[in-house]
């Protein structure tokens, strides 16, 4: 069998983050024709991550909005990709409880902007097998408690700013593909970690705090549960989507691997030999959703996808050798967000249009 994507020419929004980037890497070695990027660079990207593949004849960066509907239109025109993979979000839940701005821009009006581009181009100009691929999250369906797991059919409930823009780009998505036969795939997925990872998120914060012998700082008892899953096989299962899912569908990506935080910032303590850091219990994230889970049922029944990296302590220990091993990465990271690790998520609304 052909790998995933072999002769299929890609555009990826959102490439130059942490997902999006693992996957720029992904088709290329599965010998898609062309992978164009398409980002605006935020704080959150990092060129860096696309360094080794920039100069491939294969790749192409386009440095632009998502939200500028008239550049993604002519992009689309110019590349005419098989598939497009909608990535390009703000994705960081703290940061929408200081300032939501940025997430309405990117979240709903990117995505509304780069389904009607779509919708403009896809009845004249596309492959005959052309798909839209959009990634949310398991975010948009709310909380759970100790028992059960979201699956597909699960109602959107999102309960804090990031998941309710994303909930809402889900439901523009099958709006659009609705009414304007744009064929669509939405997948959400659990918690990434792994290479190139922007670290303001959990295990990437935590190994560069761990690195530097500074307090953990888990946010309330640490007893929340997340669903973790290494970005490796989500992007395998974007692939394993992109060729074998069916369009008008929703896939959850799933590893099926629960920890508590404190488990992960206990198990990344352990793997950062001569780390003399302490766990620092601190003040709660307003509205921390207890726990999420989802099912895999189905992308493994319907697809020939099944997570590789089955060994929670084993892929820490290879992500925090990642990160020993690319100080150039975490130095370009770092400096071109100018984020050094702080507390994100606390400063209120209000307070801040106060100012
Ligand atoms: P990220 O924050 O690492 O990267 C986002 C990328 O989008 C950056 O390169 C940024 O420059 C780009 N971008 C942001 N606004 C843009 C705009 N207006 N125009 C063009 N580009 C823009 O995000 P990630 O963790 O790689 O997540 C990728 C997608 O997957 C997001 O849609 C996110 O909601 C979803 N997701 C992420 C996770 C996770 O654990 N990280 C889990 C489930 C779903
Ligand atoms: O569930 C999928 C979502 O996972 C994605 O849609 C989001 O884009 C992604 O950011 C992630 O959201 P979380 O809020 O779960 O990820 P984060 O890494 O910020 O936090 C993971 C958990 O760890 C969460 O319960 C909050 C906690 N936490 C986080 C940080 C940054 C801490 O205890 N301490 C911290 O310093």
């Amino acid at each position: 069998m052909k790998p995933d994507l072999q002769g299929r020419r890609i555009l990826i929004t959102g490439g130059a983050g942490f997902i999006g980037g693992n996957l720029a890497h992904l088709s290329l070695q599965n010998g898609a024709e062309r992978v164009v990027v398409y980002d605006s660079l935020t704080y959150a990207a990092c060129p860096e991550t696309l360094a080794s593949i920039e100069k491939s004849d294969s790749f192409h960066f386009v440095q632009a909005d998502v939200a500028d509907e008239e550049s993604f239109h002519r992009c689309l025109q110019v590349e005419k990709p098989h598939r497009v993979f909608h990535l390009a979000a703000e994705s960081h839940v703290d940061r929408s409880l200081d300032n939501f701005t940025p997430f309405l821009h990117t979240n709903i009006h990117g995505t509304r902007s780069v389904l009607d581009a779509t919708r403009a181009w896809v009845n004249k100009d596309a492959p005959e097998d052309f798909l839209f691929l959009h990634s949310s999250t398991d975010e948009v369906f709310g909380m759970l408690s100790k028992e059960g797991s979201f699956s597909e059919s699960t109602p959107p409930n999102p309960r804090n700013p990031y998941s309710a823009t994303k909930a809402a780009a889900d439901v523009l998505v099958e709006t659009w593909a609705h009414a304007f036969g744009i064929p669509t795939i939405i997948s959400h997925s659990g918690n990434n970690f792994g290479p190139f990872q922007f670290p303001e998120k959990l295990i990437p914060l935590m190994i560069q705090k761990a690195l530097r012998n500074e307090p953990l700082p888990v946010f309330g008892d640490g007893s929340q549960v997340r669903d973790w899953i290494h970005v490796h096989d989500h992007v395998r299962a974007l692939c394993a989507l992109a060729e074998q899912g069916k369009p008008g569908s929703r896939y959850c990506i799933s590893s099926e691997d629960e920890h508590t935080n404190l488990d992960v910032v206990q198990t990344v303590l352990s793997c950062v030999e001569k780390s003399h850091s302490e766990i620092e219990f601190v003040t709660d994230r307003p509205g921390h959703d207890f726990r999420y889970a989802s099912s895999n049922k189905k992308i493994c029944e319907e697809t020939n996808w099944s997570p590789l990296y089955t060994n929670f302590r084993k892929a820490i220990q290879e992500t925090v050798e990642w990160y020993l091993s690319n100080p150039t990465w975490c130095r370009a990271a770092e400096t071109q967000s100018n984020y050094h690790g702080e507390r994100l998520g606390l400063a209120g609304y209000r307070e801040q249009s106060e100012e």
